[in-house]
């Protein structure tokens, strides 16, 4: 329950965690809880992972935080790494994820000043979820989360997300274009995937106009999808990509990562930070990064993203409750089941089956479990989550709920 003294933002479940092993959390209550939301695809390494506390706890006992006025060793290697691994050039390192996107807004408006351009525009996607600050709300697809807050800022052009026919007719009479922001697996919005032909056609699209392509990788990046960045199934590189969620394991880190032309918009004085990858938070991600390589968990996500997927086809076919599921989709460990009508309740009848999940989109059931997940676990978070679609179908079908229902 919250205290009367925490602003009335989030309506958390009843439920509080203790502590977590592995895929399991365990309640106050004295209950397991099988993890199904990664907190929100932050946890891939699950909890408690012996190899990250120790760096943690280690790094802790050395220097916490020392600010951007001075070298940071850590951060330069957790730069260094990430580059690598995205053939990308370099970092602004932040808190958040709206943070990241921020950042990517500055880059791209900064260079269409550059480039003479005075009213700069950024086209972003129908659906899409890039965070809660002012910039980032009015580049988010969500009226329900930008109500009350206009005037929202201004320099946003909106286009249904897969369309590239509705960007080519946007770059045929509007000059004042310097970027596209998009996300490759929609997460917020309901689990929706960017086609890989969409994604390569917006890449020379972008190349051709001189636009940055810049990918919100907030929520399906590091290693969720099965590689180390979603777009990278579909072969392409962006200009700018955006890092969070997943990358310090729970500590705070937002990531700007840039390419080319784009890493060298900003010069000293136009972007900072007081936290930005101060020493812990660096050697909490640089962790994550190598136990992921250690324990091959871009497979494993793979691996287990593709049985989940199987399973669930098996165990909601010829069911009755499979009349409410319209589909299941997603990649790697990002997957959604869309339901027919909203169904939060679900979350509530899972927690109640032993598993934590979370809804999206009203009607989206949607599934971050931890990469370190195993085939049991993953067998048992399926038969855990059917269990739960059956309760609330069976309790849909009961004539008064159902009729409150339509
Ligand atoms: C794709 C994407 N971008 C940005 C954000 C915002 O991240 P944060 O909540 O860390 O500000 C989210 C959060 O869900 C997200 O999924």
């Amino acid at each position: 329950m919250l205290s009367v003294h925490q602003m009335n933002t989030f309506s958390p479940q009843d439920i509080a965690f203790t502590h977590g092993e592995g895929a399991w959390l365990y309640t106050t209550d004295g209950k397991k809880i099988l993890d199904g939301l990664a907190g929100i695809a932050v946890n891939g390494l699950g909890h408690a992972h012996p190899t990250l506390v120790k760096a943690i706890a280690d790094q802790a006992g050395k220097i916490i935080h020392s600010s951007n006025l001075v070298n940071i060793p850590e951060q330069a290697a957790l730069a260094d790494k990430i580059c690598a691994l995205a053939n990308m050039d370099n970092v602004f390192f932040s808190n958040s994820g709206a943070e990241a996107n921020e950042c990517a807004i500055k880059i791209a408006r900064l260079y269409g000043h550059q480039r003479g351009i005075a009213n700069p525009q950024i086209i972003v996607m129908e659906r899409a979820w890039h965070g809660r600050t002012l910039a980032t709300l009015a580049a988010t697809g969500s009226r329900k989360a930008q109500a009350g807050f206009e005037p929202l800022v201004t320099g946003f052009i909106r286009v249904p997300y897969n369309d590239i026919a509705a960007i080519r007719n946007i770059a045929a009479h509007n000059n004042d274009v310097v970027a596209v922001l998009t996300e490759v697996l929609q997460g917020e919005g309901g689990i929706y995937e960017a086609r890989a032909d969409y994604l390569c056609e917006l890449r020379k699209l972008c190349t051709d106009k001189e636009w940055f392509m810049m990918i919100d990788e907030v929520q399906s990046g590091v290693g969720r999808t099965g590689k180390w960045f979603a777009h990278q199934w579909a072969g392409v590189t962006p200009d700018v990509m955006l890092l969070a969620k997943g990358l310090g394991s729970g500590l705070p880190v937002g990531a700007t990562v840039a390419k080319g032309v784009a890493a060298n918009v900003f010069k000293p004085g136009n972007h900072g930070t007081t936290f930005g990858a101060g020493p812990l938070v660096s050697v909490a991600a640089l962790a994550t990064i190598n136990i992921m390589e250690a324990e091959n968990l871009l497979d494993n996500a793979a691996k287990m993203g593709a049985l989940i997927k199987a399973e669930f086809a098996n165990a909601l076919s010829g069911v009755a409750c499979a009349a409410y599921v319209k589909e299941i989709r997603g990649m790697g460990l990002m997957l959604g089941i869309e339901l027919d009508r909203p169904c939060a309740e679900v979350v509530k009848i899972a927690l109640d089956q032993g598993v934590f999940i979370n809804v999206t989109h009203d009607t989206v059931i949607r599934l971050l479990p931890p990469l370190i997940i195993n085939e049991a676990e993953a067998r048992e978070l399926v038969a855990r989550v059917t269990a739960a679609i059956k309760i609330f179908s069976v309790a849909l079908s009961a004539p008064t709920l159902a009729a409150a229902a339509d």
